[in-house]
């Protein structure tokens, strides 16, 4: 049933076989709202299985520690120079092994341990990264952290901005991981421009959005991005540094010898296929799609009483404030998951809850566009939600069984990449 076919993991390790079909099955049955997944393409797919795999390659396209490159290093160079043109940058490393360590390159190449770093902190949307306290970074370097409006639930630009002037940063992180609106990256500019800060935009949830044009661009206003490759761009799990020249080099020493070995030659190869995908007319139409969709599921979801965080979305990812439907984020999320919705509890700004049992639910679009579902879907999509809440909160096993048929029938219509 595979496409790609696994005939020899079949008889080589049938346990190792069964497990891959059944997580294809699943991903196949599943409607999949976890805002930071995708479905890659088959070319993709082919591309992370290759005997690149088997290649050592550290260092750089003509400057390498090991023999044999004389196919890697064009490979390497391939996926640069689309990344480039794709995000029109002058310097690309396409090496970071995923996005947690392309940020802690940022630090690297541009920060001391103990120096003050601006991020947005994680409650409020912000990632671990950019200097939690949990993290490394928040460990190794002195945070200060912004958050969002309580009447808007939008980033408080003025309190970025009061804290980076009082505080002085050495970087100020822009991006997050549950920020559902349009990120003003002029205001973080010049924010940081006053401050005398190095702006890092972290695009790793909209790379494919502002690839698709869906999205404004960071660049020309941060000289330094980071971004995954396997969210909205619909690549391998991997992760790339984009900068202007002036902070091309650092960047570089930073992911090699700083903190990495050899590039994963099989994912660079993925990159590149990928990035070659999100250059294409259709790319634009799916980014697009994206929105479109979470748009019109985030209408149905607030008509049918759902309070969203900031009144809605702009972009691919709609957060859910459960609590004035009585139930916690934990339990309606393994509700959803029962009745074949597949998102992530999440915390909600200023939630008074712990963050392993928050009051919000987090979701996405891009695995579902991908797949093929359209806006016309998203009122059915909201009324399973309901229901699926619903029967979770009264543990009504068999109405979770009911909606999870339901969605099996729908998405049996709609082909899944990698599997047939
Ligand atoms: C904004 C942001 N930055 C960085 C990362 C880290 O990426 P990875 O999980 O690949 O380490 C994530 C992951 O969710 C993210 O959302």
């Amino acid at each position: 049933m595979h496409e790609p076919a696994t005939p020899h993991l079949a008889t080589t390790d049938p346990q190792v076989a069964e497990l891959v079909s059944a997580e294809a099955r699943r991903q196949f049955e599943k409607i999949r709202l976890i805002a930071s997944e995708n479905y890659v393409s088959t070319s993709v797919l082919e591309a992370t299985g290759t005997v690149l795999t088997n290649k050592y390659s550290e260092g750089y396209a003509g400057k390498r520690y090991y023999e044999g490159q004389q196919v890697v290093d064009p490979l390497e160079l391939l996926a640069i120079g689309r990344a480039k043109a794709l995000f029109g940058v002058d310097h690309a490393n396409v090496q970071p092994y995923s996005g947690s360590p392309a940020n802690l390159a940022v630090y690297l190449a541009f920060a001391e341990p103990g120096d003050t770093i601006m991020g947005m902190a994680l409650p409020a949307g912000g990632h671990l990264t950019h200097c939690w306290s949990v993290s490394a970074t928040g460990k190794w370097f002195r945070s200060v952290q912004y958050g969002v409006r309580k009447d808007t639930g939008r980033i408080d630009l003025d309190e970025a901005r009061d804290i980076a002037l009082r505080e002085r940063p050495k970087l100020i992180f822009c991006g997050g991981t549950a920020i559902p609106r349009t990120i003003d990256f002029p205001a973080f500019a010049e924010i940081a421009r006053e401050a005398g800060a190095l702006l890092v935009a972290d695009i790793a949830h909209i790379a494919g959005l502002i690839a698709g044009g869906a999205h404004p661009s960071p660049v020309g206003h941060a000289p330094v991005i980071t971004t995954t490759t396997h969210k909205t761009l619909r690549g391998p799990r991997g992760a790339m540094l984009l900068s202007d020249a002036e902070h091309a080099k650092p960047l570089d020493k930073a992911v090699f010898p700083g903190l990495q070995g050899g590039p994963h030659n099989h994912t660079t190869a993925a990159i590149a296929v990928a990035l070659g995908e999100a250059s294409t007319p259709a790319f634009q139409d799916y980014a697009h799609a994206i929105v479109a969709n979470a748009k019109a599921l985030a209408e149905a979801l607030t008509e049918r009483g759902y309070e969203l965080v900031s009144g809605g979305t702009d972009n691919h990812l709609i957060l859910v404030d459960l609590t004035n439907k009585g139930i916690a984020g934990k339990p309606a999320a393994k509700a959803l998951d029962r009745a074949g919705i597949e998102l992530n509890y999440n915390t909600v700004p200023f939630d008074p809850r712990k963050p392993f049992d928050p009051s919000g639910i987090r979701l996405g679009t891009p695995a579902i566009t991908t797949r093929g579902l359209g806006v016309a879907d998203m009122p059915k999509l909201a009324e399973w939600m309901d229901r699926a809440i619903t029967a979770g909160d009264g543990g009504d096993e068999a109405a979770l069984d009911t909606v999870a048929a339901e969605i099996r029938e729908l998405l049996a219509g709609y082909p899944m990449p990698g599997w047939a």
